[in-house]
């Protein structure tokens, strides 16, 4: 009796350990070797010329003039449509440097950006995401379709993993081109105030609103009330002095970006180092050259 409950009890461990051994095996195998990516938006590559897609759309990389054309009419196309639709939003980052050269996107941009507050980013989860806009030019030659977009990853108002720190696209569907809209929230109860969007950009409530009153590409706009001091900080002076540029060069007459093709394209920031013009080169004062657009910043200071 008492050898036979041993020879049971030996047998139960045994099983017990094999069982464990058993399970701690299949584990192992039903393991999955990565998480899926938890990235909502998708490119169809990483590099200047195929990370600026949304992949759906995307068939090829698109010449210098297809470019200009989609980004200029997506600008127009979303200043109308959130005017129209209440959607209070403002023009952003490259896009607001663009503005603040001519009213105009800078030539070179490959994609455009506008923020909008936490809150209106979760209206526009609710009531637009995936809807498609209409659109005609003004003198009626051009039409063309956009998507509303809406990550549902905006109620995650920190960085996360980094791969949803854009909160919605305005695409253009011909192509894949598109707006990346960000919204700006209070993240940190330790910095009450403090607005940031996921990739660490910071505000203050005062430097946004209110916003003021201007025009982007011949379209009603609005930018951030404090827009100087936030194009300084995110680009520094040079960004807004220097006058030759990633194939470009401005022009002190008309006010524009013309295509240089002697000026060097690259990286932003290298060939911004690479292509500042230091101001003793300069030997007169021109309208909307080096001293123009220094005098302006001083001006908004
Ligand atoms: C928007 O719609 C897409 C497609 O149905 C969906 O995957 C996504 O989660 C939606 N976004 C939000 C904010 O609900």
């Amino acid at each position: 009796m008492r050898f036979h409950s041993l020879l049971l009890g030996i047998a139960a461990l045994g099983s017990m350990a094999s069982g464990a051994a058993i399970v701690a095996r299949e584990e192992k195998k039903s393991a999955p070797p990565e998480p899926p990516s938890t990235k909502y938006f998708h490119e169809p590559g990483r590099n200047d010329l195929t990370g600026h897609y949304d992949v759906r759309y995307f068939k090829e990389v698109v010449e210098y003039d297809e470019r200009l054309d989609t980004l200029t009419h997506l600008a127009k196309a979303w200043l109308q449509t959130t005017a129209k639709e209440g959607i209070e939003t403002w023009i952003a980052h490259g896009t607001l440097l663009g503005w603040w050269w001519s009213g105009n996107i800078l030539p070179w941009d490959w994609d455009l950006d506008v923020q909008m507050s936490a809150n209106t980013l979760t209206m526009i989860g609710e009531k637009y995401n995936m809807t498609r806009h209409h659109y005609t030019s003004e003198d009626g030659t051009v039409q063309r379709e956009y998507l509303l977009d809406v990550n549902p990853w905006i109620w995650q108002r920190v960085r996360g993993d980094g791969n949803n720190i854009i909160d919605a696209r305005w695409v253009d569907v011909r192509n894949g081109l598109y707006i990346d809209i960000t919204g700006i929230a209070e993240t940190n109860p330790e910095t009450p105030g403090i607005l940031n969007c996921k990739n660490y950009h910071r505000y203050k409530p005062e430097d946004i609103w209110p916003l003021r009153d201007t025009m982007f590409e011949g379209v009603p706009a609005k930018i951030p009330y404090n827009f100087d001091e936030i194009l300084m900080k995110e680009y520094k002076a040079k960004a807004l002095v220097v006058t030759e540029y990633e194939g470009h060069r401005w022009n002190t007459h008309t006010k524009t970006w013309d295509r240089a093709p002697e000026v060097p394209a690259g990286r932003q920031g290298e060939s911004l180092l690479k292509t500042v013009r230091e101001p003793e080169k300069y030997s007169t004062v021109e309208s909307g050259g080096f001293f123009y657009n220094a005098f302006r910043l001083l001006h908004w200071w």
